[in-house]
């Protein structure tokens, strides 16, 4: 009697949060699920993009694969379409590098060496690193997160390597893996990564071995993700660092704003502005096919679809996650007025 009087109280405190905008209503199953079938359903026949070519193993890639994932800070798990093909996380590794920079050495570190500003450049642009010989850059443009990665501590490669990777996986929740054959593909035509990792040492943002920071970036990018992976990693930063699966808290709590904010800026690129006007969601793409966006405290969602536009984002994964959290409220900047 008296547990039921308190589960009554607490339903009812829950809804008037909700009502005053205090706290987000709680996804209905029958709500996510439809908001999935239908983004699925209406890009599915979609024909444009290429996959990315300028790493050969990725053009190889069945570019067919189209799989939706959405995680819950609850753990709930929905899906849609293919979420067992693997593909290589990319770029999308780039935020979770400066995460573990960032929990290893205070927000600081990123801030100070690399900055967090936009370069409304491509990805890999030299000339973005010339503009600011190295600064105001952001840890999501390759020659931000080749310094990222060597700033992650470690005495040796072997070290480093497996920081970087067990830290992945606890995001993940699973034992994630390196994808060999695009590791020595990219390995064998990184010479523009090359050169704007010796343009950072030059510049004296990069101080270790140049030539190391990018080899190891190489390998990090190469690990293989399916779209639940992905979905899992975003959630967790959902949900303030603790990955909803399996409980562990894999990254500092306090860090958490300061990741969404450079995702926010940097995260689809120069494209970067034109998907926060359309979604308000922090994300980050990669030349894999993957994107992941994180609603705060509601949901963490990846898609996984290889062609990607010219700004180097796949092209259904940004339509498929724009649609589907309009259609569930996922907009942070979302607000019901009150009175
Ligand atoms: O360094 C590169 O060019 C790739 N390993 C990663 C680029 C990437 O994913 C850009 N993302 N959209």
């Amino acid at each position: 009697m008296k547990d039921s009087l308190i589960a009554r109280l607490a339903t009812l405190l829950l809804a008037l949060f909700a009502a005053a905008g205090v706290l987000a209503e709680p996804l209905e199953k029958a709500a996510v699920e439809a908001a999935l079938d239908a983004a699925y359903a209406k890009y599915k026949s979609l024909q444009e993009g290429a996959n990315a070519d300028y790493i050969p193993a990725l053009a190889k890639v069945d570019s067919t694969i189209y799989g939706i994932a959405l995680v819950t800070p609850d753990g709930t798990v929905y899906t849609k379409g293919d979420v067992e093909s693997e593909v290589s996380i990319q770029s999308i590794s780039k935020v979770f590098t400066m995460t573990l920079v960032m929990d290893e050495q205070g927000p600081g570190a990123i801030y100070n060496n690399m900055g967090v500003d936009a370069t409304g450049q491509v990805f890999n642009s030299i000339v973005a690193v010339e503009q600011y010989k190295g600064a105001e850059m952001n840890p999501l443009v390759n020659a931000g997160a080749i310094a990222a990665t060597s700033m992650v501590a470690g005495g040796s490669r072997e070290e480093i390597w497996a920081r970087i990777l067990d830290y992945y996986s606890a995001f993940a929740g699973r034992e994630l893996k390196v994808n060999r054959e695009v590791f020595d593909s990219e390995a064998a035509t990184n010479q523009r990564n090359q050169a704007i990792a010796q343009l950072m040492y030059a510049y004296g943002r990069i101080k270790d071995d140049p030539a190391r920071a990018t080899d190891i970036y190489t390998e990090q990018c190469s690990v293989n993700v399916n779209a639940r992976d992905l979905a899992v990693m975003a959630a967790t930063l959902a949900n303030g660092g603790r990955n909803p699966l399996t409980g562990k808290q894999v990254m500092q709590e306090e860090n958490v704003p300061e990741v969404l904010a450079v995702m926010a800026t940097a995260g689809l690129y120069d494209d970067s502005g034109k998907w926060l006007y359309a979604t308000g969601l922090p994300a980050k793409s990669g030349v894999g096919g993957g994107i992941i966006a994180v609603s705060p405290g509601r949901f963490g969602i990846a898609v996984i679809s290889p062609p990607l536009d010219s700004a180097g984002n796949s092209v259904r994964a940004q339509k498929a996650i724009a649609d589907i959290s309009n259609a569930l409220g996922g907009n942070p900047y979302e607000v019901i007025p009150q009175q």
